[in-house]
């Protein structure tokens, strides 16, 4: 080949990924295409052609590398350089004005906000080190997150490398999120192959930006907005949030289109208000508003609290309301037998989804509402909470409506039914019945407990209707003969299944201890249990006492756990799971950060919940624990403390106040 030759091709590569990249930001960041889909896949293609011919020209930024990669193994940490803090939650138009006021009193002048939508997707950090995408990370815990950059950089509203001009370092962050559209699109599919669906299109954007295979994440149809700066290096001198926010669109990100700038308060709530109506309109979920202070230094004077800045505060959305007919009422029985109501609805939309079901709680709540069948009712549906009815329009009754009646035997097993100690639940006393085992399994599979790809509630229905299995256990000795003899079962369904199953052996502690369904015990404490005991053995061998002292475990959650691996049957099905080859993966015990092996206990009013306090200590490498010992390192007083700090004192603990935890476990942490 000439000389001439190369250089050409260099030339039009260049030259087809300026224009890609220019129909990109047309497309994906003005919303304003300029060609036709063909038009751009012809130049596409053209440039991946030419890369294909001169390999050693593609660069880390060309459009070709966002389809995803070879799959990887695993994410590796990354430390923020800056934490990733979240927000002050506030629920009502009084709390805003309270908020506003007091910062202006703080501030001692009048001051701008600026109102953006709050997006409900997954946070995440942007760096470019000289003009280029360097790294992208999750929030994590707010200090320590996982490099998600090959998945980020599947998404065409990330720019891969900014203008000429653009700070040696510039991090921002953003919310990726998937849009309603995508969502319904996805759970469609999921449905179709028989595979677990997404409760909501948040936990689907948090699913899609952990696949280890990035070309998976390419196909997601993920999209993100920015809306703050991290480190800029060297420093900027951009002096408002407003400004930075149009020098960000300037660099070619994608920035909301309904961030507004206000300077009163009633201009603020009156937005507040419009957009709570206008959210529903918009093919992505807002949960609520961020409100910021606008002048960027501010931020020094107002400064943060461990968890979140002064200077922002969210505004939740309330639940949005609507109107359906109650056309009949199922009778669920749940994971341990216990019976809930679920009403069939009249297809009503609320919020921009349609919601044909809801949730009755239990037959209490159906006495307590008088709710009956034909009535018309009242639905409150809030983010990613199943819908419930709140009340009856009784002005509507016509006298042919029927009351719902309590059942009397299990309407799945036709075993009898007795009442729990409350008098509140009803519960099937047949501890075989095939619906508990069913439910059982649905969530050992479920994606916050095993996640077995392909194992959702058709194919367990499947599965133990013919018997092929019996408890948790019997999943893993399932082979590809036994589920060719299932409907709709053909080889290739078989070895994906197999495959999500083969998978599910090496699943975290916290997510196999989620899966158990230990009475009591959900994902957080499932967490907590792990990374407190690192392995399932430490767990299985602690006292009750031993349990009940670590923080939010309590009394209760300790006996339950302790019974729990007492029983024979649990005995088992472990034992059985252990020879067939499941075995979780010890948690990671940070045991290098700058409070490994102190113990902390709080005592008193702190001002954050608790959970989150420990879960700082937990990040730096530290343990929590609600009683106070030789043991005890610190003893961290709130207001009103109890009898710890005396007890405390007795034993000749350190105590310290919650400030002066703060100074403790701010700074680099390292
Ligand atoms: S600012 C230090 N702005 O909400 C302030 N966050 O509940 C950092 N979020 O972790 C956040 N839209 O993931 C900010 N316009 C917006 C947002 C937003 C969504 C998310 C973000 C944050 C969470 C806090």
């Amino acid at each position: 080949m000439t000389d001439g030759s190369y250089n050409k091709d260099e030339n039009v590569i260049k030259r087809l990924r300026d224009e890609i990249r220019r129909h990109d930001k047309f497309y994906y960041i003005d919303n304003n295409p300029k060609i036709s889909d063909e038009e751009y896949d012809k130049l596409f293609r053209e440039l991946t052609g030419l890369e294909k011919k001169h390999p050693e020209l593609i660069t880390a930024d060309s459009p070709t590398q966002r389809v995803g990669g070879e799959p990887i193994k695993g994410f590796s940490e990354v430390k923020h350089k800056f934490p990733m803090l979240s927000l002050l939650n506030t629920y009502s138009e009084d709390d805003i004005r309270q908020w506003i006021q007091r910062n202006r009193k703080l501030i001692m002048k009048d001051v701008d906000f600026v109102v953006e939508p709050k997006i409900d997707g997954v946070g995440v950090s942007l760096r470019y080190e000289k003009g280029k995408f360097a790294l992208g990370s999750t929030r994590g815990d707010g200090f320590t997150g996982d490099d998600i950059s090959a998945n980020l950089k599947t998404i065409r509203s990330i720019p891969l490398s900014l203008p000429g001009g653009a700070p040696e370092v510039l991090e921002v962050r953003g919310e990726v999120y998937m849009s309603k559209a995508s969502f319904e699109k996805l759970n469609l599919e999921c449905s179709k192959e028989g595979k677990n669906l997404f409760a909501n299109p948040r936990n689907a954007a948090a699913g899609s930006l952990k696949l280890l295979d990035s070309a998976l994440t390419a196909k997601r149809k993920l999209n993100c907005f920015v809306y703050q700066s991290g480190e800029i290096k060297p420093p900027s001198n951009i002096k408002t949030h407003f400004e930075m926010l149009e020098y960000f669109k300037e660099l070619g990100f994608r920035v909301n289109p309904d961030i507004r700038k206000f300077g009163g308060v009633e201009e603020i709530v009156n937005y507040l208000n419009e957009f709570s109506f206008k959210r529903e309109k918009l093919d992505y979920e807002v949960d609520g508003m961020v409100i910021k202070v606008n002048e960027i230094s501010l931020y020094k004077t107002l400064g943060s609290t461990l968890k979140a800045p002064r200077w922002a505060c969210a505004y939740k959305f309330p639940a949005s309301r609507g109107r359906a007919r109650l056309l009949s009422v199922d009778v669920q029985v749940g994971r341990t037998g216990v019976l809930t109501p679920v009403a069939n609805l009249s297809p009503t939309a609320i919020g921009g989804v349609t919601i044909k079901r809801a949730t009755l709680h239990n037959f209490d709540e159906i006495r307590r509402l008088d709710v009956r069948i034909g009535d018309n009712v009242w639905i409150e549906r809030r983010g990613d909470v199943i819908p419930k009815i709140t009340g009856v329009i009784t002005s509507k009754r016509t006298g042919s409506e029927k009351k719902v009646l309590e059942p009397v035997i299990c309407p799945v097993c036709g075993s009898d039914v007795l009442k729990d100690e409350d008098n509140v639940k009803i519960i099937c006393t047949n501890t075989f019945c095939p619906a508990q085992l069913e439910r059982g399994i649905e969530h050992f599979a479920s994606r916050k407990a095993m996640d077995i790809e392909g194992m959702g509630e058709k194919v367990v229905k499947l599965l133990t209707n013919k018997k092929l299995v019996a408890s948790v256990a019997d999943i893993y000795i399932l082979d590809k003969q036994k589920l060719l003899s299932l409907p709709f079962f053909k080889e290739k369904k078989a070895l994906n299944l197999l495959e999500g199953i083969n998978a599910s052996r090496r699943r975290t502690l916290s997510k196999f201890l989620c899966a158990m369904g230990i009475p009591l015990v959900g994902e957080k404490a499932a967490e907590i249990l792990a990374t407190q005991f690192g392995t399932l053995e430490n767990l299985m061998k602690a006292s009750p006492d031993k349990l009940a002292e670590i923080e939010n475990i309590g009394m209760l959650k300790a006996s339950s756990i302790a019974r729990f691996f007492r029983l024979s049957s649990t005995k088992k099905v472990l034992t059985l799971m252990k020879e067939r080859g499941v075995a979780p993966l010890g948690a990671k015990k940070v045991k290098r950060g700058k409070l490994a092996g102190k113990t902390f206990v709080f005592t008193g009013t702190i001002p954050m919940p608790r959970q989150e306090a420990s879960e700082i200590v937990a990040s730096l490498g530290g343990e929590t624990s609600s009683s106070v010992s030789a043991k005890t390192d610190f003893v961290v007083v709130g207001e009103k403390p109890g009898s710890k700090s005396r007890k405390a004192e007795a034993l000749g603990v350190k105590i310290i106040n919650f400030e002066e935890f703060q100074k403790l476990v701010s700074g680099d942490g390292s």
